[in-house]
């Protein structure tokens, strides 16, 4: 006998959701850098067209095997081909599940500790590059806030799919975007603040290069939760003519706003103090203290406001990626939420702990030249999501195609309806592109 399963409530409920899994710390200080990194408006360009061509018919590919099996990442696999190797797809998303979550929970407890250090004042008028570098390499506070990051995201998986996810992405979502607007509005109004906005927009072609591709198209699967049965699950809660072209176009819309808009709230401020722009990491935790500092009295309060948007960002992406393991557990093992949540939720926890330790007393253990964190990092987005999302599309273009698939897509379609280059990109524009970027990942390309 079938189990009830949970379905979203509303449709703004199931927008708010996915989107709250799609903008996370991808798009407030990985986008924001890559595209002063790689030519400004010109990567933007790039990053639409690679949106339009890989993102949409991927989050269409997920949320319809989810729509379509009502099941967690691997139970689709097993439904849609039975008895065959397809299902570990469904195993790679859950690993790279565990995976990402454990580090990307670190990284989101810098940003709750860097809340209270903004209230505190703490990093006010200090070298904010080593004060970064000290405070990562402390063994005990940054795990006590990545613990509490992941208590966080726990609590709210235990409370399920509608009171939890759901109920809390309708206040976060809405939450995050007003709080960049009013980001946006003390950054362009500091003096100085428009050269900022020339170097965020400037179209420098010339900069676009292999690399600005690769950048770009990683981004894509990155920001938009993809490769490791996200979307498959946020789907299988899905109505069952529920539009998923529809819901695809606003969730990817609500995604690129908020990542665009990170970097009008963030260019115009550090230009403004005369700051360098620096890449990565640092960005968000060394150059941006640096301005709330120069900020004077309102820093705090503006640092503060940042830190938060940046948690809430990640808290609403972890979430999504705890419900990818705990829906495994719940569907194929019959574990309830509550033993599926708790029991992950302290597994990926503890896993976490060296990632954070990478950074201090661990940091002498590298693979490759990369810290613990940095190869839980490269391991999961450049190698498992890529090529879950390669899979995935093989999968749909190739094994379970057949005349009915675009009806099936279609259902519940109204005007925006999936047409043949639909079946054209799925079958050959995203699997070869994928594939460049994983042989590229690999170091064979
Ligand atoms: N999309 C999230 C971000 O941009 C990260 C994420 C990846 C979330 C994979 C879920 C699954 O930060």
């Amino acid at each position: 006998m079938e189990e009830k399963r949970a379905q979203w409530k509303t449709r703004f409920g199931f927008i708010m959701a996915a989107a709250g899994s799609a903008v996370g710390l991808g798009n407030i200080w990985r986008f924001p850098y890559l595209v002063g990194k790689h030519g400004g408006g010109a990567f933007v360009l790039l990053y639409l067209v690679l949106l339009a061509l890989l993102g949409l018919p991927l989050l269409k590919t997920e949320l319809f095997l989810g729509r379509k099996t009502g099941k967690n990442a691997v139970g689709t696999f097993k439904k849609l081909a039975p008895g065959t190797a397809w299902q570990g797809i469904g195993w790679m998303g859950i690993a790279s599940g565990f995976l990402v979550l454990s580090y990307y929970s670190v990284i989101s407890g810098w940003s709750l500790s860097y809340f209270v250090k903004s209230i505190n004042g703490s990093y006010m008028g200090a070298d904010t590059e080593i004060l970064f570098n000290s405070y990562t390499a402390t063994t005990i506070e940054p795990i006590a806030w990545h613990l509490i990051f992941m208590i966080l995201t726990t609590v709210i998986i235990g409370f399920g799919v509608v009171k939890g996810i759901e109920k809390i992405s309708k206040i976060l979502m809405p939450a995050i975007f007003v709080i960049i607007l009013i980001l946006i509005f003390r950054s362009l109004t500091l003096p100085g603040g428009m050269e900022g906005l020339k170097f965020y927009l400037a179209f420098d072609f010339s900069k676009l290069g292999g690399e600005a591709f690769l950048d770009a198209l990683g981004q894509v699967f990155f920001t938009l939760s993809l490769g490791m049965g996200t979307m498959i699950t946020y789907g299988s809660y899905m109505k069952k003519d529920e539009d998923i072209t529809k819901s695809s176009l606003q969730i990817i819309l609500s995604d690129t706003v908020i990542a665009i808009l990170a970097g009008f709230a963030i260019f115009p401020a550090v230009f403004s103090f005369g700051l360098e722009p620096s890449s990565g990491p640092g960005l968000t935790f060394v150059t941006l203290p640096a301005v709330f500092s120069a900020m004077d009295g309102i820093g705090r309060l503006f640092g503060a406001l940042f830190f938060l948007l940046l948690g809430i960002a990640a808290l609403t992406s972890a979430v999504s990626m705890l419900e990818v393991v705990v829906a495994y557990f719940i569907d194929e093992k019959k574990w309830s939420r509550m033993k599926a949540t708790v029991t992950t939720g302290i597994i990926i926890a503890l896993v976490g702990i060296p990632a954070s330790l990478g950074f201090g007393i661990l940091s002498k253990l590298t693979f490759f030249g990369k810290n613990i964190q940095e190869s839980y990092d490269f391991l999961a987005t450049n190698i498992l999501l890529v090529l879950g999302s390669l899979l995935t599309a093989i999968f749909i273009g190739w094994k379970s195609w057949n005349k009915n698939t675009l009806k099936e897509i279609n259902l519940g379609a109204g005007k925006l309806k999936s047409t043949r280059f639909f079946e054209f990109d799925i079958k050959f524009i995203a699997p070869i592109l994928i594939s460049i970027v994983f042989l590229h990942a690999i170091g064979l390309f």
